[in-house]
């Protein structure tokens, strides 16, 4: 049995969140995923986000986002925490999913983790990629959609949404940063990676995202 990874991207507020619940829901209600148990080695869907994919995954996250006190966190301190969240969730849920066949929708993966620790907090690009290596014990997303939005729109979004988390209160200058980061990383991996224009309404990001799985979706049918 072998599942799928797809992973969703991006800066603050691209929309995320919301498009997993869309894909989710028409995955499942449209008959494709029924489809897919008849014509592919997929057995059924989950969604999970990083950080926060796990019971104790969440503790870390809650550590990550919502600190108590008044402790500055050390940029190190904060890659490697993502790092145990995702070398967490990556042995105790990802893997064995996809050995069971699942099609996994997964907010956030080691792309966000270059983006963010690599671009923003400008943490050694080496250090990053062997954690990442440590911490995925080589699993890669088999679709990666990066939802493509301007910083500040992204950040007006999660700020009317009203969760000021501890990375969303970061600087303008280190969400830019973030942004280049994955502007490189899609330049770089062409194949995995798909941009999505996120700066138009829901439906039509929607839209995109729902062509993109379904192109994906066949060639892996027929690989
Ligand atoms: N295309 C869109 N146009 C306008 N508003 C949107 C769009 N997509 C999502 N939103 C709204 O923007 C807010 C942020 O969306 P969402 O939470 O899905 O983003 P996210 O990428 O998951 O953010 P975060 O990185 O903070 O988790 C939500 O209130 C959502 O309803
Ligand atoms: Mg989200």
């Amino acid at each position: 049995m072998q599942g799928r990874l797809i992973v969703f991207e991006g800066v603050e507020g691209c929309g995320k969140t919301t498009q997993i619940a869309r894909s989710q829901t028409w995955l499942l209600e449209s008959g494709l995923l029924a489809q897919l148990k008849t014509q592919s080695q997929i057995s059924h869907l989950v969604v999970t986000r990083e950080p926060g994919g796990t019971e104790l995954c969440q503790a870390i996250r809650q550590l990550l986002l919502h600190p108590t006190g008044q402790e500055a966190m050390q940029n190190r301190t904060e890659l490697l925490l993502y790092a145990a969240d995702r070398s967490q969730h990556v042995a105790g849920f990802l893997k064995p999913q996809l050995a069971k066949g699942a099609l996994v929708l997964c907010d956030r993966f080691t792309d966000s983790t270059i983006a963010y620790q690599g671009y923003g907090r400008r943490l050694d690009r080496n250090l990053i990629d062997q954690l990442n290596q440590i911490a995925t014990d080589g699993l890669t997303s088999d679709l990666t959609l990066w939802l493509d939005v301007a910083v500040e729109v992204g950040l007006m979004r999660a700020k009317q949404r009203g969760t000021g988390d501890r990375i969303e209160q970061a600087t303008l200058d280190f969400h830019q940063r973030v942004q280049q980061g994955f502007t490189e990383l899609a330049q770089a991996h062409p194949q995995r990676i798909v941009r999505i224009d996120a700066s138009r309404s829901e439906e039509q990001v929607f839209k995109d995202i729902q062509a993109a799985i379904q192109h994906h979706l066949k060639r892996w049918q027929a690989a």
